[in-house]
């Protein structure tokens, strides 16, 4: 098996939208200080809707795209940090949800690098042979962590889920998904923490700010170097959608001129591990990447872990 490729791509938010003004009646913030700190205007809400229906409606928009039905997929692989359930896990929720058959079904949490994870993991799992079809999905209620007294998370964060179909390539064809670059500073990691069981973020903003943009563009430069193709030759940057100011900053290090690089911060907030397929999936809708068009996806935050590897465009 030469690799896999993603065949399609779907995204869901729940309809509830949160603007800046509408926090600021909550705590002591305002329009001015989210922009200009965050570049968040807007985030979604879920209010009725659960981790697995976010995921469920983001996995059949997928599906229905990639005109593969429920009866092709052999695996399904959820990143989240915020399933409540422990049993059934997400992934098997979301599958007896879309009618797949015994498939391989696990989540991973490795919070915002966690669709690059599970993407890695499911190419690897084509590679060996384990599967064919898969469902990877990016899925988070980061509402449910949010404690909506402090202005420091309650601005930043909203809900949301995104979904690929990848599948098994021919022999010989050029991978469709590239190697992945992934690690962690596990010493780093009470810079971000959900814990409890009651759980609520809570994060020290500015040293992952610093590690963000300091650390992260010479790896998504590995990615790059991995895939064998220049930075310059990408014509997608999808990283996780954190801070408006922390995806610029890797932007311009990284150094791909001709690059449309994915800010649906602005619209979304942070989504952790629904960022990036939920941004990825936005771009191909609005037609702004093309078929075959090489696009680095880089996940980053909490661990403080990181992932990401160079995709070709559905
Ligand atoms: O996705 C998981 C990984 N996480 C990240 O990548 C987050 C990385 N960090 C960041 O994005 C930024 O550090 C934040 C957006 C979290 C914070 O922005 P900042 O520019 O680093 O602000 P700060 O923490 O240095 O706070 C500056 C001031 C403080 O007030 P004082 O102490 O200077 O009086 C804060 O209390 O801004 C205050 N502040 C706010 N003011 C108005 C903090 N939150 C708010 C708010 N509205 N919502």
């Amino acid at each position: 098996m030469s690799g896999s490729r993603i065949v399609a791509l779907g995204h869901y938010q729940p309809p509830k939208v949160l603007t800046n003004d509408d926090l600021a009646v909550l705590v002591d913030t305002d329009d001015e200080w989210i922009r200009s700190r965050v570049g968040i205007r807007t985030r979604h809400i879920a209010e009725g809707e659960t981790l697995v229906d976010l995921a469920t409606e983001a996995a059949q928009k997928a599906l229905a795209r990639s005109g593969r039905t429920a009866a092709d997929v052999d695996l399904v692989v959820v990143a989240t940090c915020t399933a409540i359930e422990r049993s059934p896990n997400t992934a098997a929720a979301v599958a007896a949800r879309l009618g797949v058959k015994a498939p391989a079904a696990y989540d991973i949490n490795t919070v915002c690098s966690g669709f690059s994870y599970a993407l890695a993991t499911a190419d690897h799992a084509i590679r060996a042979g384990a599967a064919r079809t898969a469902l990877v999905i990016g899925a988070e209620r980061m509402s449910d962590t949010l404690d909506w007294t402090d202005r420091t998370t309650c601005v930043i964060f909203g809900d949301g889920a995104g979904a690929a179909v990848v599948e098994a390539q021919e022999d010989g064809a050029e991978p469709g998904i590239g190697p992945v670059v992934w690690g962690s500073e596990p010493e780093k990691s009470d810079a971000v923490v959900i814990t409890g069981w009651d759980p609520v973020i809570s994060q020290q903003g500015q040293s992952v700010f610093r590690w963000a943009t300091t650390q992260i563009a010479p790896l998504a430069r590995q990615a790059c170097e991995k895939a064998g193709i220049d930075p310059s030759e990408l014509k997608g940057f999808v990283p996780h959608q954190a801070n408006l100011r922390i995806i610029d900053a890797i932007a311009r290090k990284l150094g791909a001129p001709d690059a449309v690089v994915a800010r649906d911060v602005v619209d979304s907030g942070n989504t952790s591990a629904a960022s990036i397929p939920l941004a990825f999936s936005k771009l191909v809708e609005r037609g702004e990447l093309s078929p075959g068009d090489p696009v680095l996806l880089f996940g980053f935050g909490g661990g403080l872990a990181y992932a990401g590897q160079v995709v070709r465009c559905p």
